[in-house]
C-alpha cells in the first residue's frame, strides 16, 4: 500500500482508500457520536460498500480525493475533500467541502487535527483548489475545534438547515482559502 503522507507524532500514515477498507468503515459510523454528526451513516456491509465506491468513482473523475489514516498497518479513519460545486478539483478556483472521522478509541488524541493539516496542505499543492470549506453541526464541539486548529475560518451560521430525525440544526461554515 503506497503512503502518501507521513506523520511520525501522532504515528501513523495516510493513504488511498481501498474496498478492502469497508468493514472497518462501517464500524466507524457504529458508535452515538458518528451517527449524530454524519448526515448518513452505513447500516450494513452493503452500504459501507456503497459509500467506499462511490468516493473511488470521485477520485477517478478526480471530484475528490479521500484517504484512509492507518494506525499501526489498521485502517483507523478518513479524510477527504469533495468538489462542493460538483465541478473537477482540477478546475481552477474549485472550491471543496472537507470531511473527516475517525474510529472512536483513536479520537481525542491530536489525530484529526495533524491529519487535516497534512491533507490539506497536500490538496491545495496537487489541485487547483481556490477554497476548501468546512461544514459542521452547531454541536459538533470536536469539529469545530477541529476546524479552528486547522486555521479555518469561520463564515456563517445557517439556521436550521441540517435535519435529521425530524429535528432541525444550525450548520456552521468554515473556510480556508489557498
Ligand atoms: C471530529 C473528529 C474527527 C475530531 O478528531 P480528533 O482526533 O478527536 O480531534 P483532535 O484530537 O485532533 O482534536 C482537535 C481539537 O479538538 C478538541 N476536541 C476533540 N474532541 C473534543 C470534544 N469532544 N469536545 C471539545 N473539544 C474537542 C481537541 O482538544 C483539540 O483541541 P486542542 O488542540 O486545543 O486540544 C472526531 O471527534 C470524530 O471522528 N468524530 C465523529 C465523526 C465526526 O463528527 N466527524 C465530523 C463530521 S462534520
Amino acid at each position: 500500500m503506497k503512503i502518501i503522507l507521513k506523520s511520525s507524532s501522532p504515528k501513523f500514515i495516510l493513504r488511498r482508500l481501498v474496498l478492502g477498507d469497508s468493514q472497518r468503515w462501517l464500524a466507524m459510523h457504529e458508535d452515538a457520536e458518528s451517527r449524530r454528526n454524519f448526515n448518513s451513516v452505513p447500516e450494513s456491509l452493503i452500504e459501507a460498500k456503497k459509500e467506499i465506491k462511490e468516493k473511488l468513482d470521485m477520485m477517478k473523475k478526480k471530484k475528490g480525493v479521500f484517504f484512509a489514516i492507518d494506525s499501526n498497518d489498521k485502517f483507523i479513519g478518513f479524510v477527504g475533500v469533495h468538489s462542493l460545486d460538483g465541478e473537477s478539483l482540477d478546475r481552477k478556483k474549485a472550491v471543496g467541502i472537507i470531511g473527516v472521522g475517525l474510529q472512536k478509541e483513536f479520537r481525542g488524541k491530536g489525530i484529526a487535527r495533524r491529519a487535516t493539516k497534512l491533507f490539506v496542505d497536500y490538496v491545495f499543492k496537487k489541485y487547483k483548489l481556490g477554497k476548501i470549506s468546512g461544514r459542521c453541526r452547531g454541536f459538533n464541539k470536536a469539529s469545530v475545534k477541529l476546524m479552528e486548529k486547522c486555521d479555518f475560518v469561520f463564515e456563517s451560521r445557517h439556521k436550521k438547515e441540517a435535519q435529521k430525525n425530524g429535528k432541525f440544526y444550525d450548520n456552521l461554515y468554515y473556510v480556508k482559502a489557498r
